[in-house]
């Protein structure tokens, strides 16, 4: 495209981001609070119960497990120490290789070193963002071989374990799909849902899909804790050894302090748990003005040709989390006039993510092609996405 072309979008974008309305030199995605968060975490702070006892936590737990209809939830400090708990109780270790799209946050490969296993980057579907099912069915075919009903990696013998879809940007996987290729290749199926509380894929909420999942509610996402997380799962086995890992193994007791083995600080303190609280009463007010801002967008954005606005796959209902345009034709020039000059005018735009398989510590690790994400990332722009109720 000429540079007199790419003006001219870049001009378009920025005209219909002006005509928007939307506060300028704000977040990407801001939290929203009231009086309410400020009297639960008052009550909190009152009962002097502000870290890993008091009664926000379990409260916190049950009202999640009502909204997804998981059967049982574990509250974490954050998204990424719920995903290390999760590949911990699916025995997941050294010499096992776990299925990450390369096109997605950093936290699910940190948590699968941090259980001495390696990352393996597969491609994501160009139109959804999800894992490419067809091009893993085929990648699969040829570079793995089976041995006792174990899936192991031609190349480095490594047993290949799970396989970790995210829902990026709340946008569902295409998990029915997922799942037929774990049980195919005999793989666990942790889902990173950190980005997807109110999304539902097939009338169940992600992340209680597979054998094990995790929400975050960091400062940006749906509903916010501050910093948390939550594991999901409706396996009792998976919840128990969740709930003892992510307290220090400690044994339960009124008064002695005894530990079954190695565990992790990773219980969500009171103090959030209680601004969680006051968050997930808001929830459904909040996801009903997110699909509010997004027909907004929709309505503007349909007259430009170059992008199309990223869209829920058939029989799914996305919370619009981030709210994404991606460029026809990859062009990172292009792009990065864009987010220069949409940012200089105080709109919050973003690329997506450094691509995994291009973070130094990770460049070493297995992947199949990824040309996907590759185009992707000269192509995606993350819209400002807060919503004001
Ligand atoms: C897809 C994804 N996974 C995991 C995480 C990790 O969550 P946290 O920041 O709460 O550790 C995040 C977000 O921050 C995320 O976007």
């Amino acid at each position: 495209m000429k540079i007199n072309s790419q003006e001219k979008v870049v001009k378009k974008l920025l005209k219909i981001l002006s005509e928007l309305n939307l506060e300028r030199k704000k977040g990407i995605h801001e939290p929203y609070f009231n009086k309410k968060e400020t009297s639960y975490v008052q009550k909190s702070v009152n009962s002097t119960y502000v870290s890993t006892v008091g009664g926000f936590i379990k409260k916190f737990e049950n009202e999640i497990k009502k909204f997804t209809k998981s059967k049982y939830a574990v509250a974490t400090v954050n998204g990424t120490s719920a995903l290390h708990i999760s590949m911990m109780t699916l025995g997941i270790g050294s010499n096992h290789e776990v299925l990450i799209p390369n096109l997605n946050y950093i936290g699910s490969s940190n948590a699968t070193i941090y259980c001495g296993a390696s990352p393996h980057f597969i491609d994501v579907d160009s139109k959804y963002l999800g894992i490419d099912t067809n091009k893993l069915r085929d990648y699969l075919k040829k570079n793995t071989f089976t041995k006792k009903n174990q899936t192991f990696n031609k190349k480095t013998f490594k047993k290949i374990i799970a396989i970790a879809p995210t829902h990026i940007f709340g946008q569902p996987s295409k998990m029915n799909e997922i799942l037929d290729i774990s049980k195919e290749y005999n793989l666990k199926v942790v889902e990173d849902a950190a980005e997807s509380l109110g999304s539902f894929y097939k009338h169940k909420h992600t992340g209680t899909i597979g054998d094990v999942g995790i929400l975050s509610f960091n400062g940006n996402k749906i509903i916010t804790t501050g910093g948390g997380g939550m594991i999901l799962t409706n396996n009792f086995k998976i919840y128990n050894q969740a709930k003892i890992l992510s307290q220090v193994s400690k044994k339960s007791h009124p008064w002695k302090y005894n530990y079954k083995g190695l565990g992790f600080n990773y219980r969500m303190p009171n103090l959030n748990a209680a601004l969680g609280c006051a968050q997930i009463k808001k929830l459904k007010n909040l996801l009903k003005a997110k699909k509010k801002l997004y027909s907004r967008y929709e309505s503007k954005l349909k007259n430009l040709r170059e992008f199309y606005l990223l869209k829920e796959l058939p029989d799914t209902k996305c919370n619009n989390w981030l709210i994404t345009i991606i460029l026809k034709k990859k062009n990172k020039n292009l792009l990065d006039k864009i987010l220069k000059t949409t940012n200089k005018n105080g709109f919050n735009t973003r690329p997506v993510w450094q691509l995994l398989s291009q973070v130094p510590h990770l460049k070493k690790y297995p992947k199949m092609d990824l040309s996907n994400s590759i185009n992707l990332s000269k192509s995606i722009v993350c819209l400002p996405s807060s919503v004001r109720l």
